[in-house]
């Protein structure tokens, strides 16, 4: 479990990168996936996001902009879940960029394999990794500005005790796995209250997104696996 590493340019890169950004961003683009987008396109850069979505058909497309937790004016969506809707969504690309959980989609795009989870898609996630069996994995907590999330690594957790429960073993020694299981294993009955106290639980809570937190919580909710096809580029695997 890494927060955003800072990744060296010969940094080797796992057989498969599992991105995690419970709140919000790898939530969204698994709701906006099974509600019907065509496929979700991430940016770190507004810019990039702007330039390249210009020369989609406008009725095909959607600009979705989230800094520091609010929406970016001008943009079609922000960053909520529940804005994902069929009737809005369907058949259309979702252009997203958002603060962190789109850097560290960025980050490791050159993965042979690269999915996101989230804890409303953690079923479809964890199935994924033991079908496959990558020999290295990374699970890729966003964080917040590099640092370190409660909401991150309690997925991370959650998706380690569901391998554990079908036979995976996990090496002994590391830390960050034992954590995050151990975190996942005393908040699973009450997942909405340790968001509540995440910082970036509070952070959302000022913006008076508890429904939000609410539906990120979710466990199991949508049988969706997003996969990067291309660069940048995720759709329902
Ligand atoms: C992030 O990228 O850090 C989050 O998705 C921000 C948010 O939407 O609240």
């Amino acid at each position: 479990v890494y927060h955003t590493p800072e990744l060296t340019p010969d940094q080797p890169l796992p057989d498969c990168a599992v991105v995690i950004d419970v709140l919000r961003a790898t939530t969204t683009i698994a709701t906006a996936l099974k509600v019907g987008a065509e496929a979700v396109q991430v940016f770190s850069s507004l810019n990039d996001l702007l330039a390249t979505s210009a020369a989609w058909p406008e009725e095909k497309r959607l600009r979705a902009g989230e800094r520091g937790g609010a929406m970016v004016e001008g943009y079609d969506l922000g960053n909520s879940p529940l804005d994902c809707t069929p009737e809005l969504m369907m058949g259309k690309r979702l252009f997203l960029s958002t603060t962190n959980g789109t850097r560290a989609l960025q980050r490791v795009e050159n993965c042979p394999q690269l999915i996101t989870a989230s804890l409303v898609n953690r079923g479809a996630a964890a199935d994924y990794l033991v079908k496959n069996q990558p020999k290295t994995l990374w699970l890729l907590g966003s964080g917040w500005e590099g640092g370190y999330s409660l909401e991150d690594t309690v997925c991370a957790g959650a998706i380690a005790a569901y391998l554990t429960e079908k036979g995976v073993e996990f090496t002994k020694g590391n830390d960050e796995v034992t954590a995050a299981l151990s975190l996942y294993r005393q908040w699973q009955d009450n997942l909405l209250g340790l968001f509540e106290l995440a910082s970036h639980g509070q952070r959302l809570l000022k913006l008076d997104r508890l429904d939000d937190l609410r539906y990120c919580a979710t466990e199991d909710l949508i049988d969706i696996l997003p996969k990067q096809v291309s660069p940048g580029v995720l759709t329902a695997a």
